[in-house]
């Protein structure tokens, strides 16, 4: 399936927060992936979607720079490696179609963009994506599990943990640390013996110890 229209290929709610793989070339073309909260909006004549890297990603540079991009629709552990760079998972890419971006190789679909807008909030930016091409791959439906949901909460607070550091928050340091030591626990007891275990494990030799 492959159009420009959201809705002809995948299902969503307008509005609703997705967690999602955004890929961009850097300055010298280094493909670059970074998980990001996604929201997607249907326009007269285009969709759009609403994307908010923070101003000292590479993900922001980027799109500063190249004004193009992709969204990739991957599996929770995807998204926890693309957020932190564990090194588990590897990670291929592939040239987009319509845009002048990368892909994430074996993503459940492939939502190229150009970026129309992009404004900065404080440490946040907002950037309008105009979508141009919305494919879906060919992977097999995944079954829902908490295990893995549950790593994609610890990865949040795990990205958010070097930001709180250089704030010297520390009171948020504490809420950040209760959070992944909550989250890895329960994907552990529900993932035990699986690749989830091998992740959580890896969370918590880097933030844990
Ligand atoms: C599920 C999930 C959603 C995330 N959403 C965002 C987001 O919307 N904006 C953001 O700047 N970072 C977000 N992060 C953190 C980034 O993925 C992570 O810090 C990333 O490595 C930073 O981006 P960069 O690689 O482009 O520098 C998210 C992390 C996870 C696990």
């Amino acid at each position: 399936m492959r159009g420009t229209r959201l809705k002809e290929t995948i299902t969503f709610i307008e509005g609703m927060v997705y967690e999602c793989v955004v890929t961009t070339f850097s300055e010298d073309r280094a493909p670059h992936s970074a998980s990001m909260g996604v929201r997607f909006y249907s326009r007269a004549t285009e969709d759009i979607a609403i994307i908010r890297p923070h101003v000292e990603s590479q993900t922001y540079r980027n799109l500063v720079t190249r004004k193009s991009g992709a969204i990739n629709v991957v599996d929770p552990l995807m998204l926890v490696e693309c957020a932190l760079d564990l090194e588990i998972l590897e990670k291929e890419y592939r040239s987009a179609r319509s845009v002048d971006a990368p892909l994430l190789e074996g993503a459940q679909a492939w939502i190229e963009f150009t970026a129309s807008n992009l404004i900065t909030e404080g440490e946040w930016s907002v950037v309008e994506c105009a979508l141009k091409e919305v494919r879906a791959g060919n992977r097999q439906l995944q079954l829902f599990s908490r295990a893995t949901s549950a790593l994609v909460e610890a990865a949040v607070a795990a990205s958010r943990v070097q930001v709180y550091r250089k704030m010297n928050d520390q009171d948020g340091l504490r809420e950040l640390m209760k959070t992944i030591e909550r989250s890895i626990s329960l994907a552990r007891r529900l993932g035990k013996g699986t690749l989830v275990e091998r992740v959580a494990d890896e969370l918590i030799k880097r933030y844990l110890v």
